[in-house]
């Protein structure tokens, strides 16, 4: 359990962790090529080491050699085996990135059907019909989805939905099929790009990464990744300027391209957001009150799904009325009853939020449901003008590293109870 007061101003510097949605996909990537592989920056995440027993169960065994360094060793061919443990694939969405790895490698998966967070429906549909295009055939299994592949051959495949883990399992599974694949409405994410970079230091040909048209030329093999740097993580980044906005002060963010946050940063410019840019960081300053903007959130480059709950919970306290437009997850609002909690004046109505901001927000006992809301309860409780308690933190530690001494250093009252 988090236990948090009313916290001032925050003040200091931050050195953002490793991308969460990045350090999973490139983990999967390893299983590519036998040997050991070495990978920088690497969050400590409740999910990297989710991904540590899904990758065990492979028989790929990792382990952290420095704060941030993990290793991973990879078997030959023989013996990859194709089936994930269950017990630990239905615990995060990411493990759906396995079927392109694996598939390449081994010719074949059986996966558990992948969960993590509950945002409504999560289908893998777009997934398996791209791995279909390149030769797989699925069957389904109870609670399990099937694939065989005798080879994998590269074709053109335009995803109905610029599905990230779909755009990523399909960079995967065509690294090294035969031919050229084109992904067509591609994600482009940074943290696709910065698989597609990790895939090509592999030894992969692609270009357009970033682009919403990929292009794949097959290699024969790839070889392990000697020491690449996980991009720096842009929700994190999100998550802190939210926690800025609700109590003020001026904070650095070091190791993130602002380029990739360059719609967020406009829309908190327009709510009073000083900022100053630089090419690793940025400095972010807030010292009045915000004001409400309306916000819809979009796949990359618009506003991300992932900053929706923080960026709800900062405008609880601005001035003015604003309406928040969810348009990826259609069940993404399960927080709403826990700010409410805090006494945030919040309806939801179909796929929209309105929020009218208040003065003040009290404190609250509330739980975290999924990584995100348990975040943007974290940016009430630092608001609220009483104590807090926040329960279900393991959520939170999926997806942070170290949220509690981050926020600490900033000057926020918060600390750790273990009895929840
Ligand atoms: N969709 C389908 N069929 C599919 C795949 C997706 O209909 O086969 C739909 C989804 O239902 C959803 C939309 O497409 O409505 C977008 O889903 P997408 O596949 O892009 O999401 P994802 O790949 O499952 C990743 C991140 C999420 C992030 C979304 C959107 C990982 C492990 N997860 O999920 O991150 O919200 O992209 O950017 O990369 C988080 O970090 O907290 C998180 C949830």
């Amino acid at each position: 359990m988090y236990v948090i007061a009313p916290t001032g101003p925050l003040r200091g510097e931050i050195a953002l962790q490793g991308a969460k949605n990045s350090i999973l996909k490139l983990m999967a990537a390893t299983l590519l090529a036998e040997g050991e592989h070495l990978l920088y920056n690497v969050p400590h995440l409740g999910d990297v080491e989710i991904m540590r027993q899904i990758l065990a169960s492979v028989g790929a065994e990792s382990s952290w050699v420095a704060p941030h360094e993990l290793t991973i060793k990879v078997p030959r061919r023989g013996e990859l085996v194709a089936t994930p443990l269950r017990e630990y694939v239905g615990k995060i969405r990411a493990s759906v990135v396995l079927l392109g790895p694996l598939l390449s490698r081994c010719g074949e998966v059986e996966l558990g059907l992948p969960g993590g967070d509950d945002f409504g429906g999560r289908p893998i549909d777009i997934h398996l019909e791209g791995l279909s295009r390149l030769g797989a055939e699925f069957s389904e299994q109870p609670h399990a989805v099937r694939g065989v592949c005798h080879q994998l051959v590269g074709d053109t495949v335009v995803l109905e939905f610029p599905s990230h883990t779909a755009t990523d399992n399909m960079l995967m599974a065509a690294a090294c099929a035969s031919g050229t694949t084109v992904i067509d409405n591609a994600a482009r994410e940074p943290e696709v790009v910065d698989l597609a970079q990790a895939l090509c230091q592999m030894g992969a040909k692609i270009t357009g990464a970033g682009t919403s048209r990929i292009v794949v030329e097959g290699v024969q093999e790839l070889s392990p990744l000697r020491g690449y740097s996980v991009v720096g993580d842009r929700v994190a980044a999100a998550t802190y300027l939210c926690a800025l906005g609700m109590v003020g002060g001026e904070i650095k963010l070091e190791g993130i391209d602002p380029a990739t946050m360059e719609i967020l940063i406009r829309k908190l410019g327009a709510m009073g957001f000083e900022f100053e840019v630089h090419e690793s960081g940025l400095m972010a300053q807030v010292d009045k009150r915000l004001r409400a903007v309306n916000i819809q959130t979009l796949p990359y480059p618009g506003v991300a799904t992932d900053y929706k709950p923080m960026m709800v919970a900062m405008l609880t306290r601005a001035d003015g009325v604003s309406v928040v437009s969810e348009n990826l997850f259609s069940g993404r609002f399960r927080y709403l009853e826990e700010l409410q909690r805090f006494g945030a004046n919040i309806i939801s109505e179909g796929h929209h939020v309105v929020i009218r901001g208040a003065e003040t927000l009290v404190g609250a006992r509330v739980t975290a449901f999924d990584i995100r809301a348990g975040a943007a309860l974290v940016i009430a409780a630092l608001g609220a003008c009483s104590p807090s308690q926040i329960l279900g933190v393991s959520h939170i530690e999926r997806g942070y590293d170290d949220p509690v001494g981050t926020l600490r250093a900033l000057g926020a009252e918060i600390r750790v109870e273990e009895r929840e």
